[in-house]
């Protein structure tokens, strides 16, 4: 990718889907059990059965709803090596290899689209289009967990590329799109709990 600061919608998503996204996924093979029973303790308290998760890589945050016998359970990755690995796992659960930008899925299909620590690759550009696509598969509900910043955008050096990673007011941009979005949930997780100290945002579709 060159170090452009105006990258392409799709110059990040072409970075992950390269080498570079495949040493991401062998750097972080290992997850803390406590993300995914953040998000399956979540999505049972709001009677959430259907979930797909944008940007899933291995699968490794969704372990504890493939557990669940009452869930429908989806991930879609730009990477084919890690939608690979998430299904020679055999945990179960659903992979894809896709885009964020163009979703392989009907209208209301899930309950739930999520992401964690994926809309922040988003440059500019795609970051609109991505959160249409998450909101057009859902019927219900919407969780953004990113990191936050209080300024609308902020991009910071990741990894040697300079427009890689972008800080947002994430609960901002999800209210301007979709204005009658209602947050029904949301809160801070640091270090200390498992998680790269995201900030989430549950909404709902009226
Ligand atoms: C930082 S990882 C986060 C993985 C996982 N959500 C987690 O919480 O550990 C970002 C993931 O998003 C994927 N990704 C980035 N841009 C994408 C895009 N435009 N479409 C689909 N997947 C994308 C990457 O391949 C990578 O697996």
């Amino acid at each position: 990718m060159n170090e452009t600061k105006s990258p392409d919608a799709r110059d990040v998503e072409r970075l992950f889907a390269s080498e570079f996204g495949a040493q991401y996924t062998d750097r972080n093979r290992a997850i803390d059990p406590r993300k995914p029973a953040f998000f399956h303790d979540l999505f049972r308290r709001h009677g959430i059965r259907r979930v797909l998760e944008c940007g899933s890589n291995l699968g490794l945050n969704l372990t504890d709803c493939v557990g669940d016998p009452e869930m429908d359970v989806w991930g879609i990755d730009i990477q084919r090596g890690a939608i690979r690995d998430a299904w020679a796992s055999r945990a179960g659960g659903n992979f894809v290899v896709g885009s964020l930008f163009d979703l392989p899925f009907r209208d209301g299909r899930f309950d739930l689209a999520f992401t964690c620590g994926v809309l922040i690759h988003v440059p500019p550009a795609g970051i609109r289009d991505a959160i249409r696509e998450m909101h057009r598969v859902s019927s219900r509900y919407l969780l953004c967990a990113e990191y936050h910043d209080d300024r609308d955008e902020v991009a910071v050096p990741w990894r040697g590329q300079a427009a890689a990673l972008f800080r947002r007011n994430y609960k901002k941009l999800f209210l301007e799109l979709f204005p009658d979005l209602v947050v029904v949930e949301e809160g801070y997780k640091g270090q200390e709990e498992g998680f790269d100290r995201i900030t989430w945002h549950l909404f709902r579709k009226p």
